[in-house]
């Protein structure tokens, strides 16, 4: 139930869920439609009802030199603690690891969903920061040995 989507097949749930009230087009985010960008959405009813994406993109903070950031994790509130988040993270790491197993995941998470990612062995760095209009965020990562 999990597949590879495109990047405009995760909008309307990245919308309800990471930008609610917002426009669409704050919904599209940077690499979304870079070659090497991976999309996956977990579909019940033939409707996307999770998303997530990884874009190849290099954190100066760390200086493993293949990296890709995960973005726009959201499942839809009506889904949420069903694991459909744990399903589509596992199966982002595990096509990352296939494509090169020297890469590490980073990512902003957000403040509320840092408890979520420790349980998947992601670690924290450096201090919260404020997305504007959205909310604090702080970066985390997992290196290449752990994913
Ligand atoms: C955070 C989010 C992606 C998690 O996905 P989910 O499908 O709801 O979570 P899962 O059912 O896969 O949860 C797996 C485990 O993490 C825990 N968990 C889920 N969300 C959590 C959170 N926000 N904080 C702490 N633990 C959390 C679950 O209780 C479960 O624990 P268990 O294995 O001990 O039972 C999802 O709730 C969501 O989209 N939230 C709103 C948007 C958001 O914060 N996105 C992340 C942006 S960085």
């Amino acid at each position: 139930m999990i597949r590879k989507i495109l990047a405009e097949e995760t909008y309307k749930v990245r919308q309800e869920v990471l930008r609610p009230g917002r426009p669409l087009k704050e919904c599209f985010f940077e690499g979304d439609l870079e070659e090497d960008s991976i999309h996956l959405g977990y579909f019940v009813e033939e409707q996307p009802v999770a998303v997530a994406t990884f874009v190849a993109r290099k954190n100066a903070i760390f200086e493993t030199p293949i990296q890709y950031q995960l973005r726009g994790m959201a499942v839809l509130p009506s889904h949420q603690d069903k694991k459909l988040g744990e399903k589509l993270l596992l199966k982002g790491e595990e096509l990352l690891k296939s494509k090169n197993p020297d890469i590490l995941l980073w990512f902003n998470a957000r403040e509320t969903a840092v408890a979520f990612y420790k349980k998947y062995g992601y670690t924290t760095t450096g201090p919260a920061f404020m997305i504007p209009n959205v909310c604090m965020h702080v970066v985390m990562y997992k290196t290449p040995t752990k994913l």
